[in-house]
């Protein structure tokens, strides 16, 4: 049955959501996945909807599309390359101008912390932020919580290890905003030029001293892309130094309880943070995120819309 639910406003950021929040979502998201499956998702009004993709996505921005169609939605996909933005329009002329074709909901990415946010205080539309530089990356957070929900109900002390360069993801940022709240215990390792220390400071979270300890009995192993800008950065040698320290090799992967999920948000760097092996074997959800991310997303849209299923 549908009804009305407190609709979310926007969805800028995972870290002002608290427990009672994060765990509906997940309740949500499931109807809404066996809803979506059956082909039997609740009529909603016929919204205008403008995905503005500032940097590249594969899977962010081919879901969000897919997830609006679902709800039978207007879709503008702004190809950035032919649009005023290479003239040096601003960010907030670009947003006014497509608002003003009578577009309600905005889903946008870009390299700058805290753009979602902008463009939330000064135009007048429900934004969802897609990815704003180190910030963070909610409906990708949501999706890898509920993904650990699916493959285990409950999250109350779970352990999940997130590795690689968490100081800069926005990624690792969404999932430190959420699964502690959710009752996960959350392990911390990578290059110490590439943690914040300030994440030691959140319930639930620790750093671990070395990759066994941080898999160690673990439930799920989050891997994360290395950015090659990193180096350039000084902050990594080599990606061979990084693989022997910190990927996810053939040889790690035996060390993995078997019970033990193993997650990447992609892109993955095959080799060099994450092996064939692990990312393609039956430990691995790698596909299964992907596939939850149309459903979490078509989840997403009905909270912002105020539709429980
Ligand atoms: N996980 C993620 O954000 O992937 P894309 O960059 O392909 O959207």
């Amino acid at each position: 049955m549908t009804s009305v639910m407190r609709a979310w406003p926007h969805l800028l950021a995972l870290d002002p959501l608290n427990r009672d929040d994060l765990e509906a979502f997940l309740v949500h998201a499931e109807a809404t996945k066996r809803l979506a499956i059956a082909k039997q998702l609740p009529a909603v009004p016929k919204l205008g909807v403008v995905n503005l993709f500032f940097e590249n996505s594969t899977r962010t921005k081919t879901s969000f599309e897919l997830a609006e169609r679902k709800l039978g939605l207007d879709i503008v996909s702004l190809a950035l390359a032919s649009s005023s933005t290479a003239k040096g329009e601003s960010l907030y002329d670009t947003v006014a101008t497509l608002l003003s074709m009578r577009m309600q909901l905005v889903v946008i990415r870009h390299a700058s912390s805290g753009a979602a946010d902008y463009v939330a205080k000064r135009c007048k539309a429900q934004v969802i932020n897609a990815g704003d530089g180190t910030h963070e990356h909610p409906s990708q957070g949501l999706l890898d919580a509920f993904t650990l929900y699916e493959a285990f109900g409950s999250l109350q002390g779970k352990t999940v290890a997130i590795i690689g360069d968490i100081k800069h993801s926005r990624v690792a940022r969404s999932n430190l905003a959420c699964l502690p709240k959710l009752g996960v215990n959350v392990r911390l390792f990578g290059p110490h030029t590439l943690l914040d220390p300030a994440h030691v400071t959140i319930p639930n979270v620790t750093f671990a001293r070395s990759f066994e300890h941080a898999v160690e009995g673990a439930d799920a192993v989050m891997m994360l892309r290395i950015q090659h800008e990193r180096m350039a950065q000084g902050l990594l040698s080599t990606l061979d130094d990084y693989t022997l320290g910190y990927g996810l090799t053939d040889e790690r992967l035996k060390r993995l309880a078997p019970h033990a999920k193993i997650l990447h948000p992609g892109p993955m760097n095959r080799g060099v943070e994450i092996a064939s092996h692990a990312a393609d074997g039956p430990q691995s959800l790698v596909l299964q995120q992907v596939d939850n991310g149309v459903f979490v997303r078509i989840a997403i849209l009905l909270r912002l819309m105020g539709v429980s299923v």
